[in-house]
């Protein structure tokens, strides 16, 4: 393959977030990706056999759709629950559908009439020390939270059921169908919870829990009663097709090609995998953590903890976040963002690709991402706005026009040649937003889409170190420019040209 010779993708693809078993309805994360939007990168910008790394990898969709198309797919995440739903996913591969379902007999007769049952005590009533069964440690929670500590996540059926059929799944003897059991049981723990919500106008069991929704342990007012029994019995409804939408696509690749496809999963911190593959990455495809608003490994504690994959307080002290308990500041984030992507840099060989997700209103966010690239001789080739697309996040519904939804993804090809460090210019960025909205010949714009231009032209023309806007300036500029925000649609509209100060 020659990769210098790759065209850039220069369309947004449209994500079908429904579209794969294997991703959609397994089990929940943060943030996830387009399994498709992916995948069509993957297969854009390497070939098969290729090592693809993702080192910021969450649930692994990188590694198992680069998996999937016959490569070497690298799963890396600092959070063990990332990294125990991404081979979870794996291992459904290695089992056949039959001894699942021979297992789920087993774990019916021993469990589902007794859960049944304390489903239906009432809840003063139930004390769990007469039952036999293990529980997880009772530690704090993050400060944020709404319960002080971790038995004040569950009502005393939601922790007994839960423990129930832990147990039981404990016991069985096969690593790969044990852990898809847990996969099972863990996904069902992110229902069964004080923190799950039911969706409004929709029945009771609809919903989520607020961990993802608005990345903090709220409890509800109304705890939902959903039978632990029925939810967990109900995940293998997934997991079954999950598994032969697998097969299926490993089978269709067999027949046209020599199989290699591979998987493998590491938790290191990003700079410490530039180690263990320095230059050894055909691909690189990743989505680094957001900053602000989301904890990953404190808000993963409901299951790291319970299924004793609790981190270790380095990989706290590694986590790419602002605040946290830890309470890491703005420019710590930068920092390290910048220092992680020229790690990820490291990491690719030469002649090769990298694709970055990123959304944020902190051009220095960008700055970091950007200049890390310059660093690392590596040219942008393409930026694609990827709106439209985005189930909008509860900040979005809150923040309405001053938060971003919708992914940007930037495309770098890595040469083997030093470029010369852009000088700095005279900046005016009102001017470059009226070019960017002269040139935009629709009539409704997302502010993402703006933003992300502007980023662009500010790099291309070597002034993205001074560049500085905030949300409210930008806003004050669409306003001055004619546009209204749409509450209802969140995108801005074009107002007649009279009202229209730049036209
Ligand atoms: C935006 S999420 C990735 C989500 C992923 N795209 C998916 O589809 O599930 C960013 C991930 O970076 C991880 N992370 C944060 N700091 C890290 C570090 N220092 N090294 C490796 N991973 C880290 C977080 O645990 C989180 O899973």
């Amino acid at each position: 393959m020659n990769y210098s010779e790759i065209n850039p993708i220069s369309k947004r693809i449209p994500a079908k977030r429904q579209g794969a078993k294997r991703h959609y309805g397994i089990h929940p994360y943060f943030t996830r990706r387009p399994f498709n939007v992916v995948r069509d990168y993957i297969i854009n910008y390497s070939a098969s056999g290729d090592t693809i790394i993702d080192p910021f990898g969450g649930s692994g969709v990188t590694a198992i759709e680069a998996f999937l198309e016959n490569r070497i797919g690298i799963q890396n995440d600092i959070n063990p629950l990332a990294n125990f739903i991404a081979s979870g996913i794996i291992e459904l591969s290695k089992v056949s559908s039959e001894d699942i379902l021979y297992y789920l007999k087993i774990i019916e007769i021993n469990c589902k009439n007794e859960l049944t049952n304390i489903s239906a005590i009432d809840e003063s009533k139930i004390d769990i020390k007469i039952y036999q069964v293990k529980l997880p440690p009772n530690i704090k929670l993050p400060s944020n939270s709404d319960a002080e500590r971790y038995f004040d996540l569950f009502t005393p059926s939601q922790l007994l059921s839960m423990a129930i059929l832990k147990t039981e799944i404990d016991k069985i003897e096969n690593p790969s169908l044990r852990h898809i059991f847990l996969l099972a049981w863990s996904s069902t723990l992110a229902r069964i919870n004080k923190t799950f919500i039911s969706t409004q106008g929709r029945a009771e069991s609809r919903g989520g829990s607020s961990i993802f929704s608005i990345y903090r342990y709220k409890l509800a007012k109304n705890i939902v009663k959903i039978n632990p029994w029925d939810c967990f019995y109900n995940r293998f409804h997934n997991i079954l097709r999950a598994r032969k939408e697998m097969m299926q696509n490993i089978e269709l690749k067999k027949a046209k090609d020599k199989w290699v496809g591979d998987f493998k999963v590491y938790r290191l911190d990003v700079e410490e995998l530039r180690n263990l593959f320095f230059e050894s990455a055909d691909y690189i495809f990743t989505d680094p953590p957001y900053g602000g608003h989301i904890s990953y490994l404190d808000l993963s504690i409901l299951w790291n903890s319970w299924l004793g994959l609790m981190p270790s307080k380095k990989n706290y002290e590694e986590e790419i976040i602002v605040g946290g308990e830890l309470k890491f500041t703005e420019e710590h984030y930068i920092n390290r963002l910048k220092k992680s992507i020229k790690a990820s840099f490291d990491i690719l060989k030469y002649d090769r690709w990298l694709s970055i997700v990123f959304q944020h209103w902190n051009i220095e966010y960008f700055e970091a991402i950007l200049s890390a690239a310059e660093e690392s001789h590596a040219e942008l080739k393409s930026a694609i706005t990827q709106i439209g697309d985005t189930i909008w996040s509860m900040h979005k519904k809150k923040g309405k026009e001053s938060v971003l939804a919708g992914e940007f993804i930037l495309s770098f090809y890595k040469k083997n040649k030093i470029k010369g460090v852009k000088e700095a210019k005279q900046i005016d960025i009102k001017s470059i937003i009226i070019k960017i909205l002269q040139n935009y010949k629709n009539d409704k714009l997302y502010a993402e889409y703006l933003l992300n231009q502007l980023v662009l032209e500010a790099w291309k023309i070597g002034i993205i170190k001074q560049l500085k806007i905030n949300r409210d300036q930008l806003i004050e500029l669409l306003n001055e420019a004619g546009w209204n925000y749409d509450d209802k649609n969140h995108y801005w509209c074009k107002a007649s040209k009279s009202t229209n100060l730049f036209y």
